[in-house]
C-alpha cells in the first residue's frame, strides 16, 4: 500500500467514481466523499483500501474534518478530485430559486471548501496536486444552463486564481474543463431539459478525461480541455460568440 493517499468529492458515481477504483488499484489508500450512500458502496465494493463517507461537500466542517482523518489514518493527501456537482436545467424562469442556490452551493461553494481545507496542508508539505472539476460549459454559456454555466464560470475564475497565487510553490492547480461526458450527470439534463445543442457532439469517455487529467498534471498545465473538439470550443466562445449563440438559438428553436 502506498503511503500517500487521495480525495475525492463526488465519488459516488461517474468520473469521481471511476478515478476512486482507478487509483484503489493503484494502491493508494482513497477517502472517497459523496452523499450518495448506494453509489459509495459500488465504488468500495472489492475495494479494501477505499474508505467512503457520506459527506456533503457544502459542510464546510464535516469536509475539514474528513481531510483530518484522511492525513491521520490514510497518509499525507496526494491528489484530490473536486468532482462533486449537479445539474438541474431549465430556463432561468422556470427553475425554481432553490436550485439556482443549491446549484451554486454545490458546484462551487464545495470546491471552495474542499480546496480551504486541503490547500494549507498541500503547501505545507509543498507537494501535491488539486484537480477541480469545472466544464466546458465554465467557458461557454448556452440556453437552459444559466444556473450550472455561472457555477462553472466561478470555479474557472476562483481555480485559476489560486493556481496563480501559489505559481511559485510545487503544488499542482487544476481546472478541469470537459464537453459532455458519458456519466449519471447526463441524466439530470433528460430528467429536466435535454438541450439539442448536446446532440451536436457524441458525449466523450470518462477515462478520456482521466487520462488528460494525468497527462496535464505530468505536463504541469493549469486547464485541461479533453476531447478534441473542446479547446476549439472555448477559443471559439472567445473570438465569435455571436456564432455560438446563432448556432445555439437555431438548434434550440428560439
Ligand atoms: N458528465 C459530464 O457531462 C460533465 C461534463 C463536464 C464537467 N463535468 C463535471 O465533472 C464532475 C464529475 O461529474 P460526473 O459526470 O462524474 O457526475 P456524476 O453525477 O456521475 O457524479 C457526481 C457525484 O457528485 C455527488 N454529489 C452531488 N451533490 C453532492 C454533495 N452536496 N456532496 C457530495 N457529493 C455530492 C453525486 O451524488 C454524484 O455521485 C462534476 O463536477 C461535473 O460538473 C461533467
Amino acid at each position: 500500500m502506498k503511503e500517500e493517499s487521495i480525495f475525492i468529492t463526488g465519488a459516488g458515481s461517474g468520473m469521481g467514481q471511476m478515478a476512486a477504483r482507478l487509483f484503489a488499484e493503484q494502491g493508494y489508500p482513497v477517502a472517497a466523499l459523496d452523499v450518495n450512500e448506494k453509489g459509495l458502496l459500488e465504488t468500495a465494493e472489492n475495494h479494501q483500501n477505499i474508505r467512503t463517507f457520506n459527506t456533503d461537500v457544502t459542510n464546510y466542517d464535516a469536509v475539514k474534518a474528513v481531510v483530518d482523518e484522511t492525513e491521520a489514518k490514510l497518509g499525507p493527501i496526494k491528489r484530490v478530485y473536486n468532482a462533486a456537482a449537479i445539474m438541474p436545467l431549465g430556463k432561468v424562469v422556470d427553475q425554481d430559486i432553490e436550485i439556482f442556490h443549491r446549484v451554486m452551493e454545490i458546484n462551487y461553494n464545495g470546491v471552495v471548501n474542499v480546496s480551504k481545507a486541503v490547500m494549507p496542508r498541500l503547501l505545507e508539505r509543498n507537494e501535491g496536486e488539486l484537480v477541480n472539476f469545472a466544464s466546458l460549459a465554465g467557458w461557454v454559456p448556452i440556453l437552459y444552463m444559466a444556473a450550472y454555466n455561472a457555477s462553472k464560470f466561478a470555479v474557472v475564475a476562483f481555480t485559476e486564481v489560486l493556481a496563480h497565487e501559489h505559481k511559485d510553490s510545487s503544488v499542482k492547480v487544476l481546472c478541469v474543463c470537459p464537453p459532455p461526458v458519458k456519466t449519471p450527470l447526463l441524466d439530470q439534463a433528460r430528467d429536466t431539459v435535454w438541450p439539442k445543442v448536446f446532440d451536436q457532439g457524441e458525449a466523450i469517455e470518462p477515462q478520456d478525461v482521466l487520462a488528460a487529467i494525468d497527462e496535464a498534471v505530468a505536463q504541469d498545465e493549469l486547464f485541461v480541455f479533453p476531447g478534441k473538439q473542446t479547446r476549439m470550443g472555448q477559443r471559439m466562445r472567445r473570438w465569435f460568440p455571436n456564432l455560438i449563440w446563432k448556432n445555439v438559438h437555431q438548434t434550440e428553436g428560439f
